[in-house]
């Protein structure tokens, strides 16, 4: 069984209708796109175990907050001055290139990894102007050089109300509603330190250069955790119970700042949570305890324990909010891709709404009065989606066509039902044992049209674990035969017997 490319899936996808470019018979608006039945039903089956771990599994609450918001929300916050990306404007075609992904981009097809991290890594202006200039990297449209780099912000703005409004931003992270309504959620369902608030939602940015798909888009999902603590608690309680320091043994795949900076392509090794803390890599045991998470979460949704690290964020790179961020980066095309990214925000969010509101922000937890810190771990639902994607995508041997091999918790539907040919008395069977596994509770995709052969095809590309053949045995003797997409055997089931 061979790994496919990335291209495969972007074929796969397009003729499986598995996500689509928005907007399509009227011409493509970069960075925005649509998911089909198949791509939504995977895509809620990623968010459905996020919730079921990071939520009910954690004892947490989950709010849902506006997307527009005022001018000032978004000066607390920092990202009117700080949200910002480095552009470069072709002086003759008008082309704009984010230079870092450009650079990135440059280097990787040119094989020379070392450079492209090290593009990855720069964050001053005349850097960029030297990388630009001394590699002659020109416009991909017209061929013009490219030289002069400015910043651009990635706020995406509306105007609310009529006759020219007040200046509102759509949010560009689901966190903002999460820390302005903290207080009164907190207080009005009295809650105790620590707790965790998630939110699942669009979250939007004025991409410079959105590409690659769903990894770069202006509009996009992401599931955020905003955990809320006393950073003068040394104990570590979650869901009510006390945490055994026992996780700290956990080892992950890690690449470190100083491993990064001496640029000698290692893509990780293995450290324990314990050696993290010690070494001063990662901030605090809660930040240990949520990155323990993510990779349980990781594996959960089917990712291979090799395809993914978590990589320390160099200082240059940290965004205003942060003191110490970790990524988890999953093997994406060449490279790896950030999917999740780990954030001790402090109190900076909380005293910063406390300054431009003018309003109190501390809570009281026990008998202490605080404004608690925060850990956050913010999830791109899309790239989850997209890059697991690209993991599961293979070709065998015996098929012309691909295979999405997805597990249980993630396919579309359990099963495909398929009667074995057009004949009524056939499909009236396959449609009565269809719907009796959808009264059970099983999700199934029933399709007639097409051959066998080819409704095989359809349901190994997208992602269907068995297909259920009703053929003229069924009638006479009540079983079916299931056949397996990881390797296309085939098992004679009583009809009883398939859940
Ligand atoms: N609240 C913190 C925050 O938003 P981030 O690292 O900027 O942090 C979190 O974003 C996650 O959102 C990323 O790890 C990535 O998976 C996803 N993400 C960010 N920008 C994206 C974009 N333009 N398109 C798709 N996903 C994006």
């Amino acid at each position: 069984m061979d790994k496919q490319s990335t291209e495969a899936l972007v074929n796969l996808a397009a003729r499986r209708s598995i996500i689509l470019p928005a907007f399509a018979p009227y011409g493509e608006l970069g960075g925005f796109y649509d998911y089909g039945p198949i791509g939504l039903r995977v895509r809620n089956n990623i968010e459905n175990a996020w919730r079921a771990q990071f939520i009910e599994g954690m004892g947490n609450v989950e709010i849902d907050t506006t997307i527009i918001g005022p001018e000032i929300v978004f000066e607390a916050s920092g990202h009117l001055g700080n949200f910002k990306d480095p552009i470069t404007v072709c002086s003759k075609c008008k082309t704009s290139y984010r230079v870092d992904k450009l650079l990135e981009e440059f280097f990787m097809k040119k094989g020379d990894k070392k450079a492209a991290e090290k593009a990855a890594k720069l964050a001053k202006i005349p850097e960029f102007e030297d990388m630009l200039k001394d590699n002659h990297i020109k416009c991909e449209k017209c061929g013009n050089m490219l030289h002069k780099v400015e910043t651009f912000n990635l706020m995406l703005n509306t105007k609310v109300g009529p006759m020219g409004g007040t200046q509102g931003y759509l949010r560009p992270e689901t966190a903002q509603g999460i820390f302005i309504d903290f207080k009164n959620i907190f207080r009005n369902l009295g809650l105790k330190l620590p707790i965790g608030i998630g939110q699942v939602g669009k979250a939007f940015r004025n991409e410079i250069s959105p590409r690659r798909l769903l990894i770069r888009m202006r509009e996009f999902s992401q599931m955020e955790l905003e955990y809320f603590f006393d950073p003068e608690e040394s104990k570590l309680v979650i869901n009510n119970e006390e945490v055994s320091d026992k996780f700290l043994k956990e080892k992950v795949n890690f690449i470190t700042g100083e491993q990064q900076r001496a640029n000698t392509g290692m893509d990780f090794e293995q450290i324990t949570l314990e050696k993290g803390i010690k070494e001063g890599y990662i901030p605090n045991k809660l930040f240990a305890y949520l990155m323990y998470e993510a990779k349980h979460f990781m594996l959960n949704i089917g990712f291979d324990e090799k395809s993914f690290r978590f990589r320390q964020q160099l200082t240059d790179e940290l965004p205003h909010y942060s003191k110490g961020n970790i990524d988890v980066e999953a093997r994406h095309d060449e490279g790896f891709e950030e999917l999740i990214g780990i954030a001790y925000r402090t109190d900076f969010d909380l005293k910063n709404h406390e300054k431009f509101s003018k309003s109190d922000m501390s809570i009281v937890n026990g008998e202490k009065k605080l404004v608690p810190h925060v850990v956050e771990i913010s999830f791109g639902l899309d790239r989850l989606f997209w890059v697991l994607l690209s993991n599961s995508i293979h070709k065998d041997k015996t098929r012309e066509w691909d295979l999405l091999l997805l597990n249980d918790r993630i396919a579309p539907y359990r099963y495909a039902v398929y009667p074995l040919q057009k004949d009524e008395k056939l499909i009236e069977k396959a449609m009565e044992l269809n719907k009796k596994l959808n009264k059970d509770g099983i999700p199934t995709f029933f399709s007639v049209t097409g051959s066998i052969g080819k409704r095989y095809a359809k349901s190994d590309e997208t992602g269907i674990p068995n297909a259920i053949t009703v053929d003229y045995q069924t009638i006479e003797d009540g079983t079916v035969t299931v056949r397996h997409a990881s390797d296309s055997k085939q098992e004679r089931l009583k009809e009883s017997e398939i859940a």
